[in-house]
């Protein structure tokens, strides 16, 4: 049996470049070794959009057209909802009877995004209980890895701590210690040079049209010593030019040059990205507008992926009850 990978995201914006290069590419390269469940966390997605629930649904497909229109297999893998899986919520409050309160109130996720937060009340009993639901995402399923980014370090941890407590309360040994599998392939910032984040606005969206990814680099952050064309830039200051590496490598001695001998002004610097961004998501642009034609089929694989998840789910549910008594 070849070992498993749960991950997830939550639907609470379009996806953009930092979804793909922080996470589907990995995604797509561990998909024929494990025997992956891809998650549209949508309990958790309420967590933070409980006041205006109304577009969730809406990302949501959009989520799955995105995954597959960056090479997920629905084929292959198991891609669902996580409300469609009752058992989520079953096991998150098993474990929430007996997570003390002070391993939640202590989590540097918890504060960090209480402090950063300030457009939405997140002093609730759920956002609280957050990584409570996402141990419960992992267990269920018994992964062996999971692929997050470097800021879920703490909420693995926590899932092992949940994990072990189950096992010694209950002398089982139903649960494993699981392993994070850090997945950033490059480092891209957002167009303002901050972290790339649907909160900041400062992303390109997989769906952006041409003209919108055009307009978007039009805005992006430059080295800042280079104001006028005859000035000298700093490519290594440049966020433009982190853009280059990833988007078209063999070019980047050639912005290098153009860029320190002041051969070439950021405007059309910019303008010349604009193109490469739209031409490398083209394909992706293409197949997910095509996917989103025929929602019908969206709903199908979600459906059929959940019944792929609740088949594991329910599984290991079973064991949890008898484990701790209940029939
Ligand atoms: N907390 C994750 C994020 O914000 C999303 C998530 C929910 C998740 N459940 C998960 C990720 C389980 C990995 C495994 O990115
Ligand atoms: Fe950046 Fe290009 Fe301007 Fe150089 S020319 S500073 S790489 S935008």
């Amino acid at each position: 049996m070849k070992n498993r990978i749960l991950s997830g995201m939550r639907p609470t914006g379009p996806l953009h470049l930092g979804h793909l290069f922080g996470a589907l590419k990995s995604w797509v390269k561990l998909q024929d070794q494990y025997d992956c469940f891809f998650m549209i966390a949508d309990w958790h997605a309420m967590m933070s959009e409980y006041e205006d629930p109304s577009r969730l649904s809406r990302f949501t497909i959009e989520c799955a057209a995105d995954w597959i229109a960056c090479g997920i297999d629905p084929e292959k893998n198991a891609i669902f909802m996580q409300s469609h899986v009752k058992e989520h919520l079953e096991l998150y409050m098993v474990f929430s009877n007996f997570v003390p309160l002070g391993w939640l109130e202590r989590c540097p996720t918890y504060k960090e995004q209480l402090r950063e937060i300030t457009t939405r009340e997140l002093h609730t009993y759920a956002f609280l209980g957050y990584p409570v639901l996402q141990a419960a995402d992992i267990l269920l399923y018994k992964a062996n890895v999971v692929p997050v980014g470097q800021d879920q370090l703490p909420h693995i941890e926590l899932t092992n701590d949940i994990a072990s407590k189950f096992n010694n309360l209950y002398s089982g040994s139903i649960f494993h210690d699981i392993k994070p599998y850090f997945t950033k392939e490059a480092k891209l910032l957002g167009l303002d040079g901050r972290k790339m984040s649907k909160s900041y606005d400062n992303f390109i969206a997989l769906g952006d049209s041409e003209a919108t990814i055009k307009k978007k680099c039009m805005t992006m952050f430059t080295d800042p010593e280079r104001i006028k064309l005859s000035d000298k830039g700093h490519p290594d200051k440049c966020n433009l030019r982190s853009y280059y590496n990833i988007f078209t490598p063999e070019r980047a001695s050639e912005v290098d040059e153009y860029c320190t001998k002041a051969l070439l002004g950021c405007t059309e610097c910019k303008k010349k990205l604009g193109g490469i961004i739209s031409d490398y998501l083209s394909d992706i642009r293409h197949k997910r507008e095509a996917l989103l034609k025929d929602e019908d089929k969206i709903h199908a694989i979600l459906e059929k992926g959940a019944v792929k998840a609740k088949k594991v789910a329910s599984e290991t549910m079973a064991e949890v009850k008898k484990a701790i008594g209940m029939f």
